[in-house]
């Protein structure tokens, strides 16, 4: 099993994807970026996950703001004020480590050296601290699977071009692109190509277990949302991520460039910028995901959810 640690802004997609790296591979720690809401609903979302699947994976707070500049937006609309949906929890037990997120990261890094999959499904805030204290990290790393970007700029933010959690901190996602020499890069675009129709989504509910019941607890602003902006079906984007981390071989369609981070621009700061054609001479740093095995992804997010196999 993949040995994974998770930066991540919980968030629903990101609850969904926690999920399934609890049941299919082994989870070292969840650290935490500010992102879809603010960080101390992010790590408390964190911590009530922990505490929903009763494991001991530490939680570690990371950096509350993104590096420069306040963001233009988060994704309260979608996720709901507290990032889960505003059932009213209530406070989880299992506590935040004293560390922070990035040196946590780190010293992870040093113990289980060529052995972690990071896994980021936020603002790469985190990762970008990391790296600039010790550029040496993504020699210790043996993948780095992002979801971010919107790789033909059909992004879903204000800034159209932008993806969230680039458009969320981009210089941060800058400083993370230029450092790691290879990264597979799971972006909107893909996301959106493998969406569920919303009677599979049901059905998963219906039959799931406690997992389930809690993930349908969470989504309803976001079901919402995605219904009243005619995005079709059940969409969920760290989910691909993490199918990704844990199984590999789901991937069908892949493309290998270079990407870069637009850092300003009167409509695109934020945009991935995919050098499909080779011409600004970039060596290529990103395996791009276009396509799955999409029975395969479903049954990866089935059996998080506690679906019994067919
Ligand atoms: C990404 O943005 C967040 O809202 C989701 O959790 C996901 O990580 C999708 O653009
Ligand atoms: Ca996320």
């Amino acid at each position: 099993r993949p040995l994974l640690l998770i930066d991540t802004d919980p968030g629903v997609d990101d609850a969904l994807a926690i999920l399934m790296a609890h049941a299919h591979a082994d989870v070292i720690a969840l650290s935490v970026a500010a992102g879809n809401v603010g960080l101390d609903h992010t790590v408390r979302n964190a911590r009530k996950l922990v505490e929903l699947l009763d494991v001991d994976t530490p939680v570690f707070a990371g950096c509350p703001s993104p590096l420069v500049r306040a963001p233009d937006e988060d994704a309260a609309f979608v996720h709901g004020a507290d990032g889960f949906g505003d059932v009213g929890f209530p406070e989880p037990a299992p506590r935040a480590q004293a560390e922070h997120a990035a040196l946590a990261l780190l010293r992870i890094s040093r113990e289980r050296q060529g052995e972690i999959t990071l896994v980021a499904l936020g603002p790469l805030t985190n990762l970008a601290l990391a790296v600039r204290l010790d550029p040496t990290l993504p020699q210790r790393i043996k993948r780095l699977v992002i979801m971010g970007g919107a790789v033909t700029g059909h992004g879903n933010t204000g800034k159209i071009p932008a993806e969230f959690n680039i458009g969320f901190d981009p210089e941060a996602a800058h400083v993370v692109f230029e450092a790691f020499p290879m990264f597979e890069l799971v972006d909107w675009e893909a996301t959106v190509r493998h969406a569920f129709p919303d009677d599979v989504y049901q059905a998963w509910s219906a039959q799931g277990d406690e997992r389930a019941r809690f993930f349908h607890a969470i989504f309803g602003t976001a079901r919402e949302f995605n219904a009243k902006h005619e995005r079709a079906g059940f969409i969920a984007a760290d989910a691909l991520a993490m199918a990704v981390a844990v199984d590999p071989s789901i991937v069908t369609r892949a493309e290998t460039r270079h990407v870069a981070i637009e850092l300003d621009g009167r409509l695109t700061r934020g945009a991935t910028v995919v050098d499909w054609h080779g011409r600004l001479g970039g060596t290529p740093n990103a395996r791009i995901v276009l396509d799955v095995d999409h029975a395969r992804f479903g049954e990866l997010i089935a059996a998080a959810l506690g679906v019994p196999a067919a």
